[in-house]
């Protein structure tokens, strides 16, 4: 690694960015800034194109972009191509196999090393990948829950412990730069990413989404353990009109800058530098193209510093998809003009060609290249790329270690959340036989679900083989004769319902886990939000036994279980919790933990009745007039404890506050039960009169509280005035005087709020 080189380079332009004229800014003293307009200054237009092209892989390797491949051999041929002749400044990304942290570190090293050798002022290249739940793509990585999983727990330690061992993880690899997290919001329950959001609620999307990328070292960036995260997929992309992935999007901009945008604003206002622009188009604007969102919003209003980086192939896609350009080199022109920096342009470089072309033409102009490249620079000296491009492997001893896996575990414990549990049929008694069976019974894939070792997470061929599926957790915890196990079904087949059936009449009770097929982005579209027909029927089945039966639901988005909701005695929600996934499931089975997760979403009862928590009231009118028709399957923040707790004294600190006060709201909480539990406290602000339809609540607080059994512990909340403002209909955030109520658990409270 020539990092010494680096170093000489770093120390000789901090000396030439001494001069204030070199910068863009010369009021802005950030070191960083002073850096990349220095360097900026001496690069050709060629070698500022490159910076703003991004890579896959596979364009660097033998073979076709798209082999199947076992090993990844770099090309000389194609790295002359790309790095010399093309002079790219960043790379990203494999999913058809995992590297072990020394094959990753060996090929970003020869890479870098390349680059070191061959270029003028060996700018070192940016890798990025997609570590969403771990650093997946590293073979023998800690996987943990996807953030739905997360955003269920409630819980901030969660989200920044996660953050932290993926970042940890993902530099034992050789890697800084990841795209992570998922910042969009989506109340739309078939949209196969809903596994990678935190689900449907603003205020948990943006507290978690910050816990996770300051967990994952974004206030120390130079810092050996540190990740560079990119916040996903701006903006809108959770709501597709139609459920599908990248679809159309129609919301009111007013909704958008209220309940889609908070997120990605509370992580840049805290310094978050990428951010990836989202695939679908916005009220009929292409976001690739949407001058107004790119550049008018994030980097003028929000005052993002960073740079901005396209999806996958997402500039051809405003030629082949959206259809706003008539070629490739009109979506260069457009979309850089509108603000974006950096291209994810996989298969090759013809987007440097396309925009090359376009600034001695004079369609691009060169202060907005000088604007791209400066901000990329930027990050990457801001993330010390340039003095640290690889650290010693010996300092990441920990990496996929029982110590993290024991963590994992805790982290899908805090996720799972317990839906249902009548004849208090959980815990269950270690004395009795249990049949386990269903597509999820015995797979490590379905605990896991896409983006782990390959993209699409289906292939088997990469799991970690010493991690357990249910099936083995449930033996190792109370030993193979109490766990008699059949498939039953498979994801979309059943395999031997009938030989379920009669191994049940054997057993104490039934556990039957059932389970989505893995995927992600296109092939996780579906069409109806049922689980298929042959999963349900085990179910069906196996109720008519007359064993009482526990559900088990390994899912990223919430399959209606209506129709067999009734048939069971208890169901658990472990969305799709890794690796340790397993085990923690066989945990709180059994009672050696005590379930905490809450719904992070409405789950629907029928594939008619769609909701979000946050509806209007209007929408919540029932058939006899009342306002009682909001009846999901189970609501939003819904989840049970094997203890029970009692709310009183909910109190506030007066009753009236003007918009620079601030309001406490207390409330006392007690263990009532006999064990140990976490509860989650959730503050609801209702305003009760507003110029435009109020929600008909919003979350403001939670907090993750643990008590012990006849324990009470007082819980308070701070509200300010940007708690109670809604986006009016001139896209303004405003605050209206009058009254508001404010709800935790069933305690309401009411208070007046003025100038
Ligand atoms: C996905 C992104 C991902 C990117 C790189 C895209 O298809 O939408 O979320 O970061 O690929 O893998």
């Amino acid at each position: 690694m020539k990092i010494i080189g680096y170093i000489a380079l770093f120390f000789a332009l901090l000396l030439t960015s001494c001069n204030p004229k070199n910068g863009s800014d010369s009021a802005d003293r950030d070191p960083s800034m002073q850096f990349a307009d220095s360097l900026l200054s001496q690069l050709s237009l060629e070698e500022k194109v490159g910076q703003m092209t991004n890579l896959s892989l596979m364009a660097l390797a033998e073979g076709e972009f798209w082999d199947r491949r076992d090993t990844v051999i770099l090309d000389p041929e194609k790295m002359k191509l790309y790095l010399d002749s093309f002079k790219v400044g960043s790379i990203q990304n494999l999913g058809t196999y995992p590297f072990s942290p020394a094959e990753w570190r060996q090929n970003i090293g020869l890479i870098q090393d390349y680059v070191a050798e061959n270029t003028r002022h060996k700018i070192p290249v940016l890798y990025g990948i997609d570590a969403v739940h771990g650093a997946n793509y590293s073979a023998g990585s800690t996987l943990f829950p996807h953030q739905i999983g997360i955003a269920a727990s409630r819980s901030r330690k969660v989200a920044s412990e996660i953050g932290r061992i993926t970042s940890y993880e993902m530099r034992a690899s050789g890697i800084h730069w990841n795209y992570a997290p998922v910042l969009d919001v989506t109340k739309e329950p078939l949209w196969g990413r809903t596994f990678e959001t935190f689900g449907e609620d603003t205020y948990i999307a943006s507290e978690l989404g910050l816990a996770m990328i300051k967990g994952g070292g974004s206030d120390s960036l130079l810092s050996p353990y540190s990740g560079l995260a990119c916040l996903k997929h701006f903006i809108g992309y959770g709501a597709p009109h139609n459920g599908k992935d990248r679809a159309a999007v129609y919301l009111p901009q007013r909704i958008v800058l209220q309940d889609y945008l908070p997120p990605f604003q509370k992580a840049i206002e805290n310094g978050a530098l990428t951010i990836m622009v989202s695939s679908n188009s916005l009220n009929g604007v292409a976001s690739h193209a949407d001058k107004s969102m790119l550049t008018d919003l994030l980097k003028k209003e929000l005052g993002f510093k960073g740079f901005v980086i396209s999806d996958w192939n997402d500039i051809d896609n405003l030629v082949k998809t959206h259809q706003v350009a008539k070629d490739e080199r009109e979506a260069v022109k457009i979309s850089v003009n509108a603000g974006l920096d950096m291209c994810m342009e996989p298969y090759d470089a013809s987007f440097a060609e396309h925009l090359l072309d376009l600034v001695d033409d004079g369609e691009v102009s060169i202060n907005r290249i000088n604007d791209a490249v400066r901000r990329i620079l930027y990050v990457k000296h801001k993330m010390g790329l340039f003095d640290q491009i690889q650290s010693d492997p010996i300092i990441y001893p920990l990496y996929g270690s029982d110590e993290f896996a024991e963590i994992a575990k805790q982290m899908a414990i805090e996720s799972i959340t317990l839906l249902k549990n009548e004849n208090e049929s959980l815990p269950l008694r270690r004395s009795e036989t249990i049949l386990l069976t269903g597509a999820g019974s015995n797979s490590i894939n379905s605990l896991n679900g896409a983006w782990s070792r390959t993209w699409s997470g289906q292939d088997t061929t990469f799991n970690d083989k010493q991690k357990l599926t249910l099936k083995g957790a449930l033996e190792a915890k109370v030993g193979k004769d109490k766990v008699r196990w059949t498939q039953g079904s498979d994801y979309d087949v059943a395999v031997n319902i009938k030989k379920a059936v009669q191994m049940a009449a054997g057993v104490d009770r039934v556990v039957i886990a059932l389970s989505e097929l893995p995927s992600t982005e296109k092939p996780s579209d579906i069409d109806e939000l049922d689980f298929p027909e042959c999963q349900i029927e085990l179910v069906k089945q196996l109720s008519k036994t007359g064993k009482p039966i526990t559900l088990i639901l390994l899912e990223g988005r919430p399959r209606l279980i209506e129709e067999i909701e009734p048939l069971v005695e208890s169901i658990v929600l472990a969305y799709l919790p890794g690796n340790e996934g397993g085990l923690a499931i066989a945990e709180i089975l059994y009672g050696d933990a005590n379930p905490s997760g809450k719904l992070p979403f409405t789950y629907p009862k029928y594939s008619g009745a769609i909701w979000s928590y946050d509806h209007a009231k209007a929408d919540a009118r029932d058939k006899g007039f009342g306002f009682e028709a909001y009846d999901p399957q189970y609501k939003f923040g819904h989840g049970l404890s094997y203890t029970n707790f009692s709310y009183s004294n909910l109190i506030l600190n007066g009753d009236s506050f003007t918009y620079t006060d601030t309001v406490q709201v207390s409330v006392m909480v007690k263990n009532t039960g006999a064990v140990k539990g976490k509860e989650v406290v959730e503050l609801y602000v209702s305003d009760l009169f507003a110029s435009i339809v109020p929600k008909n609540r919003s979350l403001k607080g939670f907090k993750k509280i643990e008590i012990e059994p006849n324990d009470s512990t007082e819980v308070n909340f701070y509200l300010a005035k940007n708690d109670f403002e809604f986006v009016n209909s001139e896209l303004e955030n405003i605050v209206e005087s009058g009254e508001f109520k404010l709800a935790i658990d069933t305690h309401k409270i009411k208070l007046y709020f003025h100038p």
